[in-house]
């Protein structure tokens, strides 16, 4: 295995996220750096355990852990207070301390769920994410944002928890269904428009398999750089809703038939030719990110009518008040935030139908 590469992030609480293929074999011993030998808790999911907790259970034991699981079905509809609870009670059964660790292998919902779980089992443990979607790796296991959906909205509790380690291998994307795979494109494409001009020229052509470690790297870095300097969302982290006061209105709109990373493809495609009709961007920028989503197995268009989609970005949970901010391309590797009203917002992305 070549050396992983890592990345520092030097967030509050600062942690190394490293990336390799093979990483998974070797997760034990990284753990090893962070925890003292023991017992360690290990959350995943229905689909993820048969296929990764053997490797990983493997490693851990060979470095002297004595790891239990905890499995919870599979999907979006698992992210609730109720598996939230589930995990608490588990850990507690277990006799966790503070001193002992869990580790979240699997996608953003076991991420999220798993290091929500951490920032509350006894007001706080650590955790250790293996992301193992390439959403995941690129973009929710970097920033420390943990939760639940409630039944009002999703991730609508959660916390601000930092993992104390991030391990990425690369080869366990091999095992994902291809639309799920492709979420995780539309993240890394999002991060590239909006911080990295050679990274979106990179992946436009859809080409880059060989260079995965480098495309996961990269994104990595943008997001880990940007939440360094916002850790908290003041100001710059909002860059990373590039495509999403879209999104997350399409997703409501249709029940959540469009998955996440698609309804983010269409939102960024759609924000772009708002930025060209209002005359903030050239009309090429729009047609490249469109050929870019088509190139990456992608859409670029809208499932719904424009104005069916308009009303549900009232509910963004971003919003401040009655403005929200809306981030629009400028060029690849270039992004301005919009402050508006709903109104402006609406009339604004109207145009980009
Ligand atoms: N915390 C953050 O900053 C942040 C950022 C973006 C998204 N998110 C959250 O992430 C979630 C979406 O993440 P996701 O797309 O990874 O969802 P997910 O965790 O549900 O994974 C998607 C599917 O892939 C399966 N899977 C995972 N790894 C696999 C593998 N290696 N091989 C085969 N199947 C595998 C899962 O079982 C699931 O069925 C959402 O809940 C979203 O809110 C959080
Ligand atoms: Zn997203």
């Amino acid at each position: 295995m070549d050396k992983p590469h890592i990345i520092e992030v030097k967030t509050g609480k600062p942690y190394a996220i490293a990336v390799g293929e093979g990483l998974l074999r070797e997760a034990g011993s990284w753990v090893a750096t962070v925890q003292k030998p023991g017992r360690i808790a290990v959350v995943t999911d229905s689909h993820v355990a048969p296929l990764h907790y053997p490797e990983l259970e493997a490693s851990l034991t060979a470095a002297g852990f004595t790891p239990f699981l905890h499995v919870f079905p599979a999907g979006e509809a698992s992210k609730t207070l109720s598996t939230f609870g589930d995990i608490l009670n588990d850990l507690a059964e277990h006799q966790l301390t503070r001193t002992d660790k869990v580790i979240a292998l699997g996608g953003g919902v076991t991420g999220d769920l798993t290091g929500f779980a951490a920032a509350a089992y006894l007001r706080g443990i650590g955790f250790v994410q293996i992301p193992t979607t390439l959403l995941a790796m690129v973009d929710s296991s970097v920033g420390g944002k943990t939760g639940v959906d409630l039944p009002s909205g999703k991730n609508l509790a959660g916390a601000f928890h930092q993992p104390a380690l991030v391990l990425c291998d690369p080869n366990v994307t091999d095992t994902l269904p291809t639309d799920v795979f492709a979420d995780g494109v539309a993240e890394a494409l999002k991060t590239a428009l909006l911080g990295d001009a050679d990274l979106f020229s990179l992946m436009e052509q859809g080409q880059w398999r060989s260079q995965r470690n480098q495309v996961i790297e990269r994104c990595i870095r943008i997001k880990a750089d940007i939440v360094e300097e916002d850790e908290f969302e003041q100001g710059r982290r909002k860059l990373l809703n590039l495509g999403h006061t879209l999104g997350h209105a399409i997703e409501k709109c249709t029940a959540f038939a469009v998955s996440h990373g698609h309804a983010v493809a269409m939102g960024m495609a759609a924000v772009a030719r708002a930025a060209v009709a209002n005359g903030l961007a050239p009309a090429a920028l729009a047609k490249r990110i469109q050929a870019a989503l088509l190139a990456n197995g992608l859409p670029f268009t809208l499932p719904l009518p424009m104005d069916e989609i308009l009303p549900a970005i009232a509910s963004d949970k971003k919003r401040a008040g009655s403005r929200l901010t809306v981030v629009v391309p400028t060029a690849p590797g270039d992004c301005r935030l919009l402050d508006l009203s709903l109104t402006e917002a609406q009339a604004f992305l109207r145009k980009g139908a």
